[in-house]
């Protein structure tokens, strides 16, 4: 058995890339990632029908109704009762009526409560992690769902349970009905209409003009991107430059004469200033380090759960030698050359430490024996990330 299990891996490993990309193949019928990202990504819809065949949801209606009960759980409740929108956010205790027509309930980040909610996410991987956000999944009785509108970003809708018409459109006219709780089209062009069936998915461009209509009960997952304002990521940029700049010295003037207007900023002053605050420089690696930072900081509602009883760091090597280690759902990963970054903390790797941890930060986890030629420096950050909750024994 156990050499069975070595031959497995071996053979895994050997062909990872491509039983890799035989998996990302299924998720977009018989084209390949490289042929998607060139002729669709960011340029027009494709539906791939029976993405992923004999698709089943991967949690019941009571359970995504639990978890927006939850308050770390981001939930929205939409109905359009007698042709009026209106929005309720989470958490949600109290939902109409099963037998009540057209509302919606929105459940956001699923992924970070659910093992198969995090691996259908985690299919989507031929887009890098630094892009991916993460997997909502909504519930509509019939004639439910969230109006005309457009999103910034890219968006997979996968079909789970039931049927949905979707309506799409290329449209230029983005403008929206003013006064409304949630964006709502003015005008409205569909081009072309769909009615995805469990397994069925539609990719749609950032934009893209479309409305997602239940015909009976469904549920669609959506498997959203990040695409952070500029303005965002500057403001941000800044503020971990605030932290980094080293400025020596005070301001002087011992070759001040007597002032003439007091109340004037001299030009002297202000050369001065001027001079010192161009000493503010950056470079890639200090753009490298803020990106990974940022982009690997958790929601602010994500909370890790540390394990109730520690182990030991000892016990902690010998079971992780044995059964692996996997990052935890909520965990991001990230890293760009030597610079490892993880849930907003980053740190520098020696040559010998980066084997395992781009490993890790790869595939998410790591296999027993992959940890028996790592540093103690590895093992000893592994364990306290371990005691934080961020990484779980396999
Ligand atoms: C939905 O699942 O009802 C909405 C998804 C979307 O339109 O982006
Ligand atoms: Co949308």
């Amino acid at each position: 058995m156990a050499c069975e299990i070595r031959e497995l891996q071996e053979f895994q490993h050997k062909h990872g890339d491509i039983i890799e990309a035989m998996k990302k193949m299924t998720l977009l019928g018989d084209m390949t990632p490289a042929r998607f990202l060139r002729e669709y990504w960011h340029k027009k819809p494709l539906l791939v029908r029976q993405a992923i065949p004999g698709f089943k949801p991967l949690l019941k209606r009571d359970a995504l109704f639990d978890l927006a009960r939850q308050d770390d759980v981001e939930s929205r409740l939409i109905t359009h009762f007698d042709r009026h929108w209106e929005l309720r956010h989470g958490p949600i205790d109290k939902t109409p009526a099963f037998s009540q027509k057209e509302w919606t309930l929105l459940v956001q980040g699923v992924n970070l409560h659910q093992d198969a909610a995090d691996r259908l996410l985690r299919q989507f991987n031929f887009i890098p992690d630094a892009r991916l956000d993460d997997l909502m999944i909504s519930y509509a009785t019939d004639g439910g769902g969230v109006g005309p509108h457009f999103d910034s970003y890219d968006v997979f809708l996968l079909q789970a349970h039931g049927q949905r018409r979707w309506r799409i459109g290329p449209q230029k006219d983005l403008s929206l009905v003013e006064g409304m709780p949630l964006k709502i089209l003015k005008n409205f062009k569909p081009e072309q209409e769909y009615v995805l069936e469990p397994g069925d998915m539609l990719y749609l461009p950032p934009h893209y003009a479309h409305d997602g209509v239940a015909i009976g009960e469904c549920m669609t997952y959506s498997v959203g991107f990040r695409t952070p304002h500029y303005q965002e990521l500057g403001e941000a940029f800044l503020q971990f430059m605030a932290e980094t700049i080293e400025l020596p010295g005070r301001y002087a003037d011992p070759e001040l004469t007597p002032a003439r207007a007091p109340a004037e900023i001299s030009t002297a002053m202000l050369q001065k200033v001027h001079h010192q605050l161009q000493q503010i420089t950056f470079d890639a690696a200090d753009v490298a380090i803020f990106l990974g930072e940022y982009l690997s900081e958790p929601k602010p509602s994500v909370f890790f759960k540390a394990p109730a009883r520690p182990l030991s760091l000892a016990r902690f090597i010998e079971a992780a030698g044995k059964r692996g280690i996997k990052l935890s759902r909520k965990t991001h990963m990230l890293y760009r050359g030597k610079h490892i970054f993880i849930n907003g903390e980053s740190f520098t790797a020696g040559r010998a430490e980066q084997k395992p941890l781009l490993l890790l930060a790869n595939q998410r986890q790591l296999a027993g024996d992959a940890l028996a030629t790592a540093s103690s420096d590895v093992l000893e950050t592994l364990h306290q990330w371990y005691g934080d909750g961020w990484i779980e024994l396999g």
